[in-house]
């Protein structure tokens, strides 16, 4: 049985002055008890959360560590071929019992009394429990199956894998919404996926300023060097917004050189750099792929846990881990097809170095980032603008020069955390 903490009611105010999501307080950044409310109310209730791709764990008894939100769980292949995931907390005195991040158990001890369990949570055994020469152990009414471990809802969905410690959870598919299943599914659609390998950063922002930043078409134009000067990303291509009717789900979806030359979106712009090249033009050696069906980009955010990646040939999860309003882990899993040939795992691999925490792109969006949870952190009633395209919450676009998904996303987090 999941054991569920319910949060009490807010005894502080609203951080909004106002009503509508186009101004979000400081305090939304770095507040600790609006934090503690949003694991309970987005990563341990009724979200799915994004903990692995199946690929990760192919073998019997193969498990991958992993978070969700705060709370530390195991990702494990149990010998029937299923995958559980539980939570990593022995049922005695709650010690992390994983410490590894990958590995291959046919049971798991837990190092402080070797209480021992099944792939499957059921607690197998448990030393001295019938005592010593007679003397001490557990009484009579311990019941190995009272003090398993608490194991999560799970949904494998075409090799990429979501838990819930919420036994009552929606269904995925409505939880993704049939707004945005279509665009999820281009990416999962049951092809066997393939692990090409990880990048691993520690950012210091609020965790929802990289859900912003993947909700928000507007910036990679103009903060990003590589894009706008190589044309992956701009604000004059053919683009489209997408947003589930709840407005915590979006998909910014770009066709590359489908707009082109418009001067609108570079004059002026300081990353523009239009005499630069590619010394290894390699990098940019995009192939069409026969699934994109013409967009070149599709970014997903499912919320709270993960953003979705197709960037040209390169394909990515980005698992957002929060720890205390102020940081966050990003844990990046680099993906391909089982059918790819060489040269496309090899292409795939190329692209990849325009992500991660050293990434020709992805590097600007951790600094940029930090810079504004610090500004957050040291002005803790200011507030930040977010009037792009109307004052509206969460509707779908046809263009990209809006912040309605960012809007959309805050519509829900007042809704959903009564503020
Ligand atoms: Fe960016």
């Amino acid at each position: 049985m999941n054991q569920r903490i319910e949060w009490s009611p807010v005894k502080s105010p609203s951080p909004f002055k106002q009503d509508g999501t186009h101004r979000i307080p400081n305090r939304v950044y770095s507040d600790v008890e609006l934090h503690a409310r949003e694991l309970e109310a987005f990563f341990y209730k009724a979200h799915w959360c994004y903990v692995a791709l199946e690929c990760e764990i192919p073998n019997q008894g193969d498990y991958k560590a992993t978070m969700i939100g705060e709370r530390p769980v195991i990702v494990v292949r149990d010998r029937d071929g299923s995958v559980n995931v539980l939570e990593n907390r022995c049922a005695h005195k709650g010690a992390k019992f994983c410490q590894k991040e990958f590995g291959n158990a046919k049971v798991f001890v837990c190092p402080y009394h070797q209480w021992g369990y099944r792939l499957n949570g059921d607690l197998a055994g448990v030393p001295m429990k019938n005592g010593v020469a007679g003397q001490g152990g557990m009484g009579a009414d311990f019941k190995m199956e009272d003090h398993g471990l608490n194991r999560l809802k799970v949904r494998v969905h075409n090799g990429i894998v979501f838990a819930s410690f919420d036994d009552d959870i929606e269904p995925f598919e409505s939880f993704v919404s049939a707004e945005l299943m279509p665009f999820f599914n281009r990416t999962f659609d049951g092809r066997a996926l393939t692990l090409l390998g990880y990048n691993r950063q520690r950012i210091r922002g609020n965790w929802k300023l990289m859900q912003e930043n993947i909700k928000d078409p507007y910036h990679p134009g103009l903060l990003h060097v590589f894009f706008v000067t190589f044309g992956l990303w701009r604000a004059d291509q053919k683009s489209e917004l997408r947003i589930d009717p709840r407005g915590r789900h979006a998909q910014m979806i770009s066709t590359r050189n489908s707009g082109g030359e418009n001067k609108e979106v570079t004059a002026g712009v300081t990353s523009f750099k239009e005499s630069m090249i590619l010394e290894d033009p390699r990098l940019m050696d995009v192939v069409q792929e026969p699934w994109w069906g013409g967009p070149t980009a599709v970014m997903q955010t499912i919320f709270p846990s993960v953003i979705v990646q197709q960037q040209v040939n390169s394909l990515s999860t980005r698992q957002i881990i929060p720890r205390g309003p102020n940081e966050f882990d990003f844990v990046w899993t680099h993906f391909g097809f089982a059918d790819d040939t060489p040269e496309m795992t090899e292409r795939r691999l190329k692209q990849a170095n325009l992500f991660g925490p050293a990434g020709l792109v992805s590097l600007d969006d951790g600094e940029v980032i930090e810079y504004c949870q610090q500004a957050a952190t040291a002005y803790p009633d200011g507030e930040c603008v977010v009037e792009l395209g109307g004052k509206d919450g969460g509707v779908a676009s046809p263009h990209m020069v809006t912040e309605t998904l960012i809007r959309g996303m805050y519509r829900y987090y007042r809704e959903t955390l009564g503020l």
